[in-house]
């Protein structure tokens, strides 16, 4: 596999939970399109009177399907948390299924110009789209120690979060943090206890990726959105990599289930909040050899839902 692609994570059954073959020709979002794995499948599984919509929030994402030649796509550089006006502006809604393979991409981590990445060393940046908002390195410049600690502990689940953002802050006075080896280099000699086969700087950075991105608020603002985008029987299927992210899926997905009940009661079956999902399967993780061959795979969780009514 070259720098520039992505192996797709749980790509067969995401796609098959999105149901193609009961609608052909419905119209079908990906939006997270990355470097098109699931577009592909999906692409495959459509009818000629079909059509792919394809977001990432990513220039270079949007750049690769853009390449695509295939008239039945419609690409845009755009955040899912716009989905609704995204798919409203493209004349594609109501739709059929839409996917959500959430985080980042190989191409995003393995390069070193993107910041992501503590093994090699490159510029802080971590945006998965460098037009918008600070970057890492701006913001480690600006924020207290204790928000740099409470980001660390909660968006990296780091139990040396306290000792990581001292360490940051003391750095930081001897200039600026630039560079991912700088910061990697700063976490390495705060972090005391090493966890095995990890190195002592995933936790922090994947919580700056978190931060920096808004990943969280987007995903809390998307699926609501997705839920009102589709049609009746439209699928939502969302892959997600961690357990911050796969609860805010499965706490959403089972309150359309069973919606909570108003306190006011007694109430009729009838005055009842009516369920607008229903989940199709138990939440599916991948299998010893995908995790074999894609260790990127190893937390995935997909979770499918369709719509009632
Ligand atoms: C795991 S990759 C998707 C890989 C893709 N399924 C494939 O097979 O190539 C996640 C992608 O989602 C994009 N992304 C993450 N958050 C986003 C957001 N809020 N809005 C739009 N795109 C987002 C990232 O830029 C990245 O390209």
């Amino acid at each position: 596999m070259s720098a520039s692609e992505h192996l797709p994570v749980l790509l067969h059954p995401a796609v098959d939970a999105l149901a193609i073959d009961s609608r052909p020709d419905g119209i079908f979002v990906d939006a997270t399109f990355g470097r098109g794995g699931h577009s592909r499948l999906i692409l495959e599984r459509l009818g000629p009177g079909g059509r792919l919509i394809a977001l990432d929030r990513d220039p270079d994402a949007i750049a690769a399907a853009r390449v695509l030649s295939d008239t039945r796509v419609s690409a845009a550089h755009a955040r899912f948390s716009a989905l609704r006006s995204t798919l409203a502006g493209l004349q594609a809604d109501p739709a059929d299924g839409v996917l959500f393979d959430l985080g980042v991409s190989s191409p995003q981590l393995d390069d070193p110009r993107r910041g992501f990445g503590f093994r090699t060393d490159g510029p802080l940046d971590m945006r998965m789209d460098p037009a918008q908002g600070p970057s890492a390195a701006e913001w480690l410049e600006g924020a207290e120690e204790a928000e740099i600690r409470e980001v660390i502990s909660d968006y990296g689940e780091e139990r040396f979060a306290k000792q990581i953002a001292k360490a940051i802050v003391a750095a930081r006075r001897r200039g600026p943090l630039r560079r991912t080896g700088e910061l990697a280099a700063v976490v390495a000699s705060a972090v005391r206890t090493r966890e095995p086969g990890q190195n002592p700087a995933t936790r922090t950075f994947q919580a700056l990726r978190i931060h920096v991105n808004q990943e969280l608020e987007e995903l809390s603002l998307a699926l609501p959105q997705a839920l009102a985008v589709l049609r009746r029987s439209g699928r939502l299927a969302v892959i997600s990599f961690h357990s911050l992210e796969d609860r805010i899926v499965k706490t959403f997905m089972r309150a359309q289930e069973k919606p909570p009940v108003p306190e006011r009661l007694p109430l009729r079956a009838r005055e009842l909040p009516p369920p607008k999902l229903r989940i199709v399967a138990p939440p599916r993780r991948p299998g010893p050899e995908e995790i074999k061959a894609n260790p990127r795979a190893r937390s995935a969780v997909l979770r499918v839902a369709e719509k009632l009514a």
